[in-house]
């Protein structure tokens, strides 16, 4: 968390120091986000800096399923622990609030695959495709390892389209609800990302 802060209080002032030439930029595009939002605008400047916070909702079965196994290998034992070589692909929905009824503001489109001998652990590549508000129409990728015993994961952005093109950033997830019974999680991400306008 500490160093969350830090890094934070660099990219504003880092915005702050380049962000005097092109300020008049900005106020072309209407900013209709507000505190209440999903979204919020962190830092304005030549380099925007947006933090997206929302839930996805992982559905693993029952008619409303939006996550699917598709390959397991007889290389993991069954019942193992890391699920070694195990492949799923999901088209999840994300929420602004955790319950799976709140209103779609998007989907995370991907496939995740156990890649870890001795833990479990997730190599993933996800699309997360935004269908609401100033960022509709825009999507941002991530890549990366997803140790999924750690109880906040760092995942990498490596790119994104619309107004999140060129994007670098990060996301932090957490797990806000694992039904085993259901067969349903409820994921928490914030994403610190950089994107073209407010
Ligand atoms: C966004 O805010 C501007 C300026 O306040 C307003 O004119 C516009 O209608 C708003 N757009 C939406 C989609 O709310
Ligand atoms: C599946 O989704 C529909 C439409 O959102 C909903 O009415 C229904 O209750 C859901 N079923 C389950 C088992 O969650
Ligand atoms: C998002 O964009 C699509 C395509 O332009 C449009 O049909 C849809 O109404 C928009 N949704 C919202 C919530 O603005
Ligand atoms: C959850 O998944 C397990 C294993 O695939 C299955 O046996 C069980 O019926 C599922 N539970 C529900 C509520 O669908």
């Amino acid at each position: 968390m500490e160093k969350l802060k830090t890094s934070l209080i660099f990219l504003t002032f880092s915005c702050i120091f380049i962000s005097t030439p092109t300020a008049h930029a900005d106020k072309q595009i209407p900013d209709n986000g507000t505190k209440n939002s999903w979204f919020e605008n962190i830092c304005k400047g030549r380099e925007n800096i947006a933090k997206l916070h929302f839930y996805v909702q992982d559905v693993r079965s029952g008619p409303n399923t939006t996550a699917f196994n598709v390959a397991s290998s007889a290389v993991a034992s069954p019942g193992s622990l890391t699920r070694f070589a195990e492949v799923n692909v999901l088209d999840d929905k994300l929420t602004a609030a955790p319950e799976l009824d709140s209103e779609e503001i998007g989907r995370v489109q991907g496939l995740t695959a156990s890649a870890d001998m001795r833990v479990r652990a997730i190599s993933l590549s996800l699309n997360f495709v935004f269908t609401s508000g100033k960022y509709n129409g825009s999507t941002i990728t991530i890549v990366g390892r997803n140790q999924l015993g750690d109880k906040q994961r760092e995942l990498p952005v490596v790119g994104g389209t619309g107004i999140f093109r060129f994007a670098r950033g990060y996301a932090l997830t957490t797990t806000y609800l694992n039904d085993a019974v259901a067969n349903r999680t409820v994921l928490e991400y914030s994403i610190y990302v950089t994107s073209t306008i407010g």
